[in-house]
């Protein structure tokens, strides 16, 4: 990163971080992405380096990402490149794994495949049951304590689940950094719920995941060009026509800011939130147009004229 670029504190921590990271669900993941039918190693290789190139210092990744393939090709890029980015990987909490002591155990896990003795950012991957949500957070500050984790945060937690964490690691002097949930000009429930406004109250930041809509917000999903696979079923031809309507006011705004892009217009949206977002990147040609997205804002008029196109959208 140069050292004019503007960064963002992870939660009240002293970690700096890039306004916008890369997330790496798709290293490895054959079953949702197609992870070698139009993309290889060489590729996420390619997205790493890129993301570093163009000044995104945040990568983000958990141990069930194409079952520890992400966290391992993070580890093997991180091991050749030139500075050492933020990382930021999750526990899941399987059902079988009903003691504290099993977050560690998973930790370092994530370690091993990370090569690492430390990460940045541990987060809690879903609020699943039987565990209690104080048990898990009494399990991250545990990680914090033994060094294993510089901060923590959770993820998919509402509200009422985010305060219960925040409470329950405050008693330990540790911050609640982050929680990671879906947001994006085409999900904007972080915003109607209240979360966005709670994670500001509480000094979280608010981790924006699928960004992009997976992939439809760059507006190269279209009505006869549905997204392949399993994707297909939730941005069917019905949700992707309605969407045309918001395609088209990014790709005009994008214009009127000296030829940004769909995504990039998608991805400074959630920045002018407040919010961290984290596109998935498959390739090189990916990461360098998600960077594209730091570095200026949308004016308030165009966030809000942004708003009301996503608000047409019907469910
Ligand atoms: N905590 C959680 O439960 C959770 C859940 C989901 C994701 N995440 C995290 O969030 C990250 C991002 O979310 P996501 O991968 O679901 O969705 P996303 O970032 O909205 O979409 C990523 C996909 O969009 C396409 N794409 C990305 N940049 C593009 C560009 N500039 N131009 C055109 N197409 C582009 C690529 O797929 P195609 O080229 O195939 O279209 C890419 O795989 C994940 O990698 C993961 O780290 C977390």
């Amino acid at each position: 990163m140069s050292s004019t670029q503007e960064v963002i504190n992870l939660g009240s921590t002293n970690i700096q971080v890039s306004t916008l990271g890369t997330g790496t669900w798709a290293w490895g993941d054959g079953l949702f992405w197609g992870y070698g039918r139009g993309f290889s190693e060489q590729d996420v290789q390619e997205a790493f380096d890129s993301s570093l190139l163009n000044g995104i210092n945040f990568f983000d990744t958990a141990e069930v990402y194409a079952q520890g393939r992400s966290e391992a090709f993070l580890g093997g890029f991180l091991r050749e490149a030139q500075s050492r980015p933020v990382v930021a990987t999750k526990f899941f909490p399987y059902p079988w794994r009903l003691r504290r002591r099993s977050l560690i155990k998973a930790l370092r896990g994530s370690l091993r495949r990370l090569g690492l003795e430390t990460v940045d950012l541990y987060q809690i991957h879903w609020p699943f049951p039987p565990v209690a949500i104080e048990i898990w957070a009494e399990a991250l500050a545990e990680a914090v304590q033994q060094g294993l984790a510089r901060a923590v945060g959770v993820s998919n937690y509402n509200e009422e689940q985010m305060r219960r964490a925040h409470r329950a690691l405050a008693k330990h002097g540790i911050p609640l950094a982050t929680n990671q949930v879906e947001y994006s000009l085409f999900n904007r429930r972080a915003e109607t719920s209240g979360l966005l406004i709670a994670c500001q109250e509480l000094g979280v930041t608010l981790i924006a995941y699928s960004p992009l809509a997976q992939g439809v917000l760059s507006g190269k999903y279209t009505p006869d060009k549905a997204p392949p696979g399993i994707r297909g079923q939730r941005y069917s031809r019905a949700v992707l026509g309605q969407i045309a309507p918001l395609i088209r006011l990014q790709r005009d705004l994008g214009r009127s800011y000296g030829g940004r892009s769909a995504s990039q217009v998608a991805l400074n949206w959630l920045i002018c939130k407040g919010t961290l977002p984290i596109p998935g990147a498959k390739n090189a040609r990916q990461a360098h147009d998600n960077a594209g997205a730091m570095g200026w804002r949308l004016s308030p008029e165009d966030v809000s004229a942004l708003d009301r196109a996503a608000g047409q959208i019907g469910r």
